[in-house]
């Protein structure tokens, strides 16, 4: 009896000197990687995350769009408050590391994002094709630690390069609060970029995009892994399949600067195949072409994947000759979907409803991406569910555009050291998913 109520003591003494320690100036184990948590908005199949900016003692929270295709992070500054944000000037190194190429003034009163003789840089709201210039600042962000399973310590990363946008730039970003958007492309101002680099963390980062966050959010993973996707207690890390990340020579995005490579993240698709068999269409649509045009891209920002038009008619063909065999109903489509089944006719599985696998092969090793119904359909309405693929048209500048409901529940890691992507099995599989509470 004794000696239990000295151990509870003991207990609520360590409880104290903890927490004490955590208020008290003292100093954090350096992080082994970072984690920020991914929402998804159901209405838009849009992804965002949340992280703080700005004077340590009332930061501000930032919900913002994930766009893997983007070079930098911005939010809206109009009502922003902080004593630590820093514009910054034109023609500083800060500025031609931004790629800042104008200076931008303004005419009302002083604030973060308004201000003269500034480094003005580029950012695009890809949901109304909006581009525009804005006021490059820096100021102190708050992110958090993380072990792969669970969420630790809150650091702050001082002199975060980020720009203010203003209430135009951020119209129409899906979310209720969403007011900014963070880019993970291959840029030296990208978040995963400026977070490596401050803690001294591996040059890769990982995602995995949760199918909706009602129950658990899914993870962005900046330094490595390991990656710990309860209840399975396996690190994913360590069975990855890896095929090369392709750089386009050419610019690819809304902000293309002359003679400068794409940020975004190109991979080689080398064939599809339906039920093991083989789509047949133009092998040269799936490289990029001395212009620029062609191959395959990875994007978050597509709510499905985009196939050029030859790829897709061919592709929908093949699945509805599957489907049939399997004794799948067809019904009529519903927009934009162009094959669409009775869900009473596919029964539900572990991996979403029972319809023929699509794989796509992918340049390596016997390395291909398997997907089954949860990624390959989406329930248009009751009882239908439709295939999850869209007509890109007959001349898009990127014949695969690879979108978010095929990446769903699977862990890719943007390994930008070695240039590769390395991926995961679909969770699903392993009755597991990227909805997840990583709150200890
Ligand atoms: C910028 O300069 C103009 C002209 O000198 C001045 O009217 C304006 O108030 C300045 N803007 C800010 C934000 O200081
Ligand atoms: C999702 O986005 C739509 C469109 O912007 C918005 O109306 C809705 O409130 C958002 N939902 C959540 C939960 O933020
Ligand atoms: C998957 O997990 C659920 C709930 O955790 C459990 O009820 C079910 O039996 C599991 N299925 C398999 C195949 O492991």
């Amino acid at each position: 009896m004794a000696s239990s109520q000295t151990l509870t003591t003991l207990f609520i003494l360590s409880l104290l000197s903890f927490s004490y320690a955590a208020s008290a100036p003292f100093k954090l184990p350096k992080p082994k990687a970072i984690h920020l948590p991914i929402r998804k908005n159901q209405t838009t199949s849009q992804y965002y995350t949340t992280f703080e900016s700005g004077h340590p003692e009332s930061p501000t929270i930032i919900d913002a769009l994930i766009d893997l295709g983007a070079p930098s992070v911005w939010f809206d500054c109009t009502t922003y408050v902080s004593a630590s944000y820093k514009r910054a000037s034109c023609g500083s190194n800060r500025c031609k590391k931004a790629k800042g190429l104008s200076c931008v003034g303004c005419n009302s009163t002083p604030r973060p994002g308004c201000s003269n003789n500034t480094c003005g840089v580029f950012a695009y709201n890809p949901f109304h094709d909006y581009l525009t210039i804005q006021e490059l600042g820096e100021d102190t962000i708050r992110v958090y630690s993380t072990d792969g399973a669970y969420v630790w310590f809150s650091y702050d990363v001082p002199k975060f390069q980020l720009s203010c946008a203003d209430s135009l730039t951020i119209e129409r970003l899906p979310g209720d609060h969403t007011k900014g958007l963070v880019g993970l492309a291959r840029a030296e101002i990208s978040l995963p970029s400026q977070i490596s680099s401050f803690f001294k963390l591996a040059k890769k980062f990982a995602l995995c995009l949760p199918s909706s966050s009602e129950n658990g959010l899914g993870d962005v993973y900046i330094g490595g892994g390991p990656y710990y996707m309860l209840p399975s207690i396996k690190d994913q890390s360590l069975s990855l399949v890896t095929t090369p990340l392709v750089v386009n020579m050419f610019g690819t995005g809304p902000i293309i600067s002359e003679g400068e490579s794409s940020v975004e993240y190109f991979i080689n698709v080398k064939n599809i195949e339906i039920s093991g068999k083989r789509v047949s269409f133009s092998p040269s649509l799936l490289s990029i072409d001395t212009n620029g045009v062609g191959g395959t891209k990875v994007s978050t920002t597509a709510p499905y994947t985009i196939l050029q038009s030859s790829i897709y008619k061919r592709f929908v063909k093949d699945f509805i000759k599957e489907a049939s065999l399997n004794n799948i109903k067809r019904v009529n489509s519903v927009a934009p979907f162009g094959a669409c089944f009775d869900s009473k006719t596919a029964p539900n599985t572990i991996t979403g409803p029972a319809v023929p696998n699509i794989d796509l092969i992918l340049e390596g090793r016997n390395v291909r991406m398997t997907l089954y119904g949860a990624n390959s359909m989406v329930e248009a309405k009751k009882n239908v569910i439709c295939l999850a693929f869209i007509d890109g048209g007959a001349e898009p500048t990127t014949s695969i555009v690879l979108g978010g409901h095929q990446l769903e529940n699977y862990i890719l890691e943007f390994d930008l050291t070695s240039s590769t992507l390395g991926l995961s099995s679909s969770l699903l599989l392993q009755n597991t998913s990227c909805s997840h509470s990583r709150v200890y």
